[in-house]
């Protein structure tokens, strides 16, 4: 029996392919901005204990150097998954709708445990410009930043189930429960947390390029930017290994034979390879090197992009199983949207890049933490 809903009677408006681009392009930005806030909090809230326990004043200046970047990151995980979320609701509406309904109360807390965690984010941020502890702030703001990712697993888990939908509504209509007996459910949200340190190694490396920096601080930021990312990619790339073998059979094996997604298997293990190689050379490196935290930060997102592009891989492999083709959609383009829409996003990006430019050319202010 098929489970999903009936579709919807109106054509797509763009073609599937289209969607599906600009789905994975956000959503690849969407996820490299995920990792920087966690894996920046993360880091930061290690870097700020460790700080106190071992006296280590360049500890606790790059822990207040990283808190104080993050309300402005989250704004960009905030900003950039909403347009992800638009081209998966258009693509995959029957699916997605129905598991955040299944989980709706779980879902719908999303934005208050979002509102929550920003809040933590600025009280800490204010705390550590003040110099004084902000670990309390911060780690809760963590705890929520944590569980929000674990709804999200859980929905695009659920979303691929539906052998399931049916006695999880007679469970509990109200939406009180989560994909909890998914075998694929906890390896992949624990490989999305891990993928937070590469992305946030790499930032690390960029960060320790400030010319205003002493040159201890700046050591140290290349240096733990540099350990972070090998370490950390190493572990991804166990729990990557851990996720694909939790996949129901076949799922793992077809994604490997596909041939959009083959390739960026094997570019996720090249990129995975150099981060490791680049983040041994900062890591052992006496001074930081720019060239080195510019090749780590480009390749660390295209090994965002590949991520993305494999579990795009394992979303469409599953469904069709279940008997949802995505590309077997009916389709009426209209092309003067879709061209006006295109003109748009690349203003955007342009202007994006234009202030980001102009960030990074402003006066600097004098950050003092400790
Ligand atoms: C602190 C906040 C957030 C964190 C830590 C976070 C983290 C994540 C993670 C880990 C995933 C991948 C889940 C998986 O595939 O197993 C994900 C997917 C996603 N997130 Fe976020 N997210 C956050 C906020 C948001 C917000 C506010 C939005 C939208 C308004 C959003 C939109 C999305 C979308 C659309 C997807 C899935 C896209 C797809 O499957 O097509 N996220 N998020």
């Amino acid at each position: 029996m098929n489970n999903f809903p009936s579709v919807d009677q109106i054509p797509l408006p763009a073609p599937v392919w289209l969607l599906k681009a600009l789905h994975d392009l956000t959503f690849s930005l969407h996820l490299a901005s995920v990792g920087l806030l966690l894996g920046g909090l993360m880091l930061a809230l290690a870097f700020a204990v460790f700080g106190k326990l071992r006296q280590a004043p360049v500890m606790t200046q790059a822990a207040g150097m990283l808190i104080h970047r993050l309300p402005t990151v989250m704004a960009f995980v905030i900003n950039l998954g909403i347009p992800p979320l638009l081209f998966a609701q258009v693509l995959y509406g029957r699916a997605l709708y129905t598991s955040s309904v299944l989980i709706g109360t779980y879902w719908i807390a999303v934005i208050l445990l979002l509102m929550g965690s920003y809040y933590g984010l600025y009280v800490s941020a204010g705390l550590a410009a003040r110099q004084k502890p902000w670990f309390g702030p911060g780690f809760a703001a963590l705890l929520l930043i944590l569980t929000i990712a674990f709804i999200y697993s859980n929905n695009m888990t659920l979303m691929v189930r539906p052998q399931s939908w049916s006695a999880m509504y007679l469970h509990s209509p109200a939406g009180l429960q989560l994909n909890s007996s998914d075998p694929t459910l906890m390896p992949r949200w624990l490989f999305f947390m891990a993928g937070s340190f590469p992305a946030a190694g790499a930032a690390l490396m960029l960060l320790s390029l400030r010319s205003e920096l002493s040159d201890e601080l700046a050591r140290f930021l290349s240096r733990a930017g540099g350990v972070v990312l090998a370490i950390s990619i190493v572990i991804q790339a166990l729990l990557a290994q851990m996720t694909m073998g939790a996949q129901p059979q076949n799922v793992a094996a077809t994604v490997m034979g596909d041939s959009l997604y083959h390739p960026f298997v094997l570019g996720w293990l090249a990129t995975a390879l150099l981060l490791a190689l680049l983040g041994v050379l900062a890591g052992i490196g006496k001074r930081p090197n720019a060239l080195i935290a510019v090749v780590a930060s480009v390749v660390a997102f295209v090994n965002v992009v590949s991520t993305t592009m494999v579990r795009d891989g394992v979303r469409d492999v599953t469904l069709r199983a279940a008997g949802f083709d995505v590309w077997d959609r009916q389709v009426a383009a209209n092309w003067s949207v879709i061209g006006l829409f295109l003109v748009l996003l690349v203003t955007a990006l342009v202007v994006i890049a234009w202030l980001v430019n102009v960030a990074g050319k402003a006066k600097r202010v004098e950050e003092n933490y400790v």
